[in-house]
């Protein structure tokens, strides 16, 4: 979790030193006195109106949220202007920067600290511990939570179903019967995409659904290279080949789509089911499908009672316009209750809070309860998502995704060579 690529370590400490040098004044736009430069990925539908609701609730703040946004699903195109910004001596004030990528950048000095305010704010009381542990780094806290998102998810269309007589599948087996009747309907089980980024999303929680938390961790969050070699690992790998199939796809024909369309095909009845994070329920929603009637959602098969999380935060960044009060009251408003609720209900996460009154409980739909409930639970498997950086560094989570899309994209590759491939490289650093 905490290791730093070689490369991204020596970029960012040469901006770290840009900064610290006297009058660093490379140029620096003119911007009002209450407005932060935010940049983040947030620009499908469902994400939008999410960013559209942090900037309302900063209003009366009296902070003005200047959009710095940079398409791209799961925000590689938008970590790659980031780091150019920053190293033209253009750092944001504030931006969307998460899991391990969090602690390189705290560690070479360009993120604020915030333990002022999570004091303040009782951070260590109302904040999953986990969270907490997330946004700490050497006993500094650096980065605000906003949203916990569940990635072992599987959306269904409801009305899609409800005609078929089917029921959302709670098992492997039980998948394989939905799409086989989905299927002798004429339609498409699985929307699927081949951009690397959401293989590897999908292939996390097929390795946590056959591998199981104690595995999980040994692969992920330990790194021991022989645990990825493991029998369970070639049934994830299978499993992930078969669910493509299911979309329709030839092998040696890649198909990547932004996951928006995957999304549109789930909501059109052109595809039964998607397994995609959870921030797919806001897009859905934001395109004015209802949880109750038109979509529903279960745990990836075999992942009940764990939750793979990723956790959104904004890291309030270091630069040569010092906004640090506007930056700790970002800080402040988006981590206070209300504002938890209100954002989290559009995203399609939930607060990252564990002080949720009842009547709060009960306001989440059935998807967000049971992504809260089942985080909040002493006995859960809690584990973190690799492909959205809860666990390792940008340049390992895009390997991974890289041997996950050759082994895909290859036919010729059996499920042993990707584990060798995968094995390589997630060796400890
Ligand atoms: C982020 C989500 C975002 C998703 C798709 C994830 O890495 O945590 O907030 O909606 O990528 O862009």
């Amino acid at each position: 979790m905490k290791a730093l690529g070689q490369w991204t370590a020596a970029l960012l400490a040469w901006a770290g030193l840009l900064l610290a040098m006297p009058g660093a004044c490379l140029a620096q736009p003119q911007a009002a006195a209450s407005s932060l430069d935010v940049l983040h990925w947030w620009t499908s539908a469902g994400e939008r109106r999410a960013a559209d609701q942090l900037r309302s609730l900063l209003v009366p703040a009296g902070v003005q949220w200047n959009d710095a946004a940079i398409p791209g699903g799961g925000g590689t195109a938008a970590m790659k202007v980031l780091k150019s910004r920053v190293l033209m001596g253009d750092a944001p004030d504030v931006a969307q920067l998460i899991g391990s990528t969090l602690t390189e950048w705290a560690d070479v000095g360009l993120v604020l600290p915030l333990n002022g305010v999570a004091a303040r704010r009782k951070w260590s009381q109302t904040l999953f511990p986990a969270v907490l542990d997330l946004v700490s780094y050497k006993g500094v806290v650096i980065a605000a939570p906003l949203g916990l998102h569940r990635i072992n998810t599987l959306l269904y269309n409801r009305r899609l179903l409800g005609r078929l007589g089917l029921q959302p599948p709670h098992s492997w087996a039980e998948f394989e019967a939905v799409a086989r009747a989905v299927s002798a309907a004429g339609i498409k089980p699985l929307a699927w995409s081949d951009e690397a980024w959401q293989i590897a999303t999908v292939f996390e929680s097929l390795l946590l659904s056959e591998a199981g938390p104690t595995l999980y961790q040994e692969m992920i969050v330990q790194r021991k290279s022989a645990a990825w070699l493991d029998p369970r690992v070639e049934k994830a790998l299978l499993r992930l080949r078969w669910l493509r199939a299911q979309s329709g796809l030839n092998a040696d024909a890649p198909a990547e789509r932004v996951w928006t369309q995957s999304a549109r095909e789930l909501m059109d009845g052109s595809a039964a089911m998607l397994i995609m994070g959870d921030w797919t329920r806001g897009e859905l929603m934001a395109w004015g499908a209802s949880p109750s009637t038109d979509f529903g959602c279960v745990a990836v098969p075999g992942t009940e009672r764990m939750h793979l999380y990723s956790v959104d935060t904004l890291a309030m960044l270091v630069n040569a316009r010092h906004p640090v009060a506007l930056q700790e009251k970002v800080a402040e408003t988006l981590s206070a209750l209300p504002a938890q609720l209100a954002y989290n209900r559009i995203k399609g996460s939930v607060p990252v809070r564990r002080d949720l009154s009842t009547a709060a409980r009960k306001s989440l739909d059935a998807c967000a309860r049971d992504s809260w409930e089942t985080f909040a639970a002493p006995g859960t498997a809690r584990m973190p998502s690799l492909a959205h950086r809860m666990a390792a560094d940008e340049a390992t989570k895009d390997a991974v995704a890289q041997a996950l899309w050759r082994y895909l994209s290859d036919p010729h590759m059996d499920a042993l060579e990707a584990q060798k491939r995968l094995a390589a490289v997630m060796h400890t650093p």
